[in-house]
């Protein structure tokens, strides 16, 4: 994922202005790091199938990691979850301040789209790029499940809800950096394929989040943990024991699933979905 480090970096929301740190609150969560797991997802499927595109690839891969990036942003304010923390960095709202990390967000949000436009690629895909993007992080995908999130706390939801919550504020984006992949090398039907299962891998990564929020110390996360007892997440619901129980058969099942990849898919990304299928054990 070096180059594409290097690619965001050469690529980082630049605004020259009056204003003393707006420039600086924009770069600042990006330049933190994370796991960049989405953007490893897109380029996987396209370094399968068709490697002379990884270039083009990264364009799309950013731009679903300021979507995602903005999103934390919003999630970590006060009116949200309200967290000091993010990947092992105050959030904007303590640095700066609320107006900066609400108008960074809405910055890194449109810029996603503004770098998709100018991606390597001919009209047609990028269309096809924005709308999976749009589709799956916006109105009836992230922005959806963030508003279940946040209405229904300390109002518990039925586990068939709290799916749909998971599903709809992280499994969408995860799902759709696997497609976008697809798009990008013209395959329809994988890219058909790899959204169904890249549903049930993101329903995995938030149960997965659930339980590392009660398991990990903040400063293992890099994030505020202990902040989900208002929430209806799988632990909360279920307990700490039942939720490992629903992640690990699902992990099983993801596993037998990744076995039926073609084997080109299977050597690029088996090493990455193993780690992130485990990763609550
Ligand atoms: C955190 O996402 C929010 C969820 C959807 C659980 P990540 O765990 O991918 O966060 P970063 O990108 O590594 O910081
Ligand atoms: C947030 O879920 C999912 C997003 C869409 C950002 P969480 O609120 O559980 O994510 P963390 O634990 O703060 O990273
Ligand atoms: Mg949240
Ligand atoms: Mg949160
Ligand atoms: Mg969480």
């Amino acid at each position: 994922m070096q180059n594409f480090e290097n690619f965001l970096l050469n690529h980082l929301p630049i605004s020259k202005s009056i204003h003393p740190t707006y420039e600086e609150a924009l770069q600042k969560m990006l330049l933190a790091g994370g796991k960049r797991f989405r953007p490893a997802l897109l380029l996987g499927v396209v370094g399968a199938y068709n490697p002379l595109l990884i270039g083009g690839a990264y364009h799309a891969a950013y731009a679903i990691e300021l979507l995602h990036t903005y999103s934390l942003i919003h999630d970590d304010l006060p009116a949200m979850d309200n967290s000091p923390l993010r990947r092992g960095e105050p959030t904007l709202h303590v640095l700066f301040d609320e107006v900066t990390a609400i108008l960074v967000g809405d910055a890194l949000n449109t810029y996603s789209f503004e770098v998709l436009s100018n991606a390597p690629f001919s009209d047609y895909t990028k269309v096809a790029l924005i709308r999976e993007l749009s589709v799956n992080g916006g109105l009836n995908g992230m922005v959806l499940g963030q508003a279940i999130d946040c209405y229904f706390e300390n109002r518990p939801l039925c586990l068939e809800d709290v799916k749909t919550l998971h599903i709809n504020k992280t499994a969408k984006l995860i799902a759709a950096s696997l497609k976008m992949g697809a798009i990008i090398i013209g395959k329809e039907d994988l890219g058909d394929a790899l959204y169904d299962f890249g549903i049930r891998l993101g329903l995995l990564f938030q149960i997965q989040d659930d339980i590392l929020d009660v398991t990990q110390s903040s400063e293992e996360a890099g994030k505020l943990t202990n902040n989900d007892e208002a929430k209806n997440s799988f632990v909360t619901l279920l307990g700490l024991d039942e939720a490992l129980n629903q992640a690990n058969a699902l992990a099983d099942k993801l596993m037998l699933e990744l076995n039926g990849f073609d084997d080109n898919l299977k050597s690029e990304l088996s090493t990455l979905l193993t780690q992130y299928i485990n990763r609550h054990k």
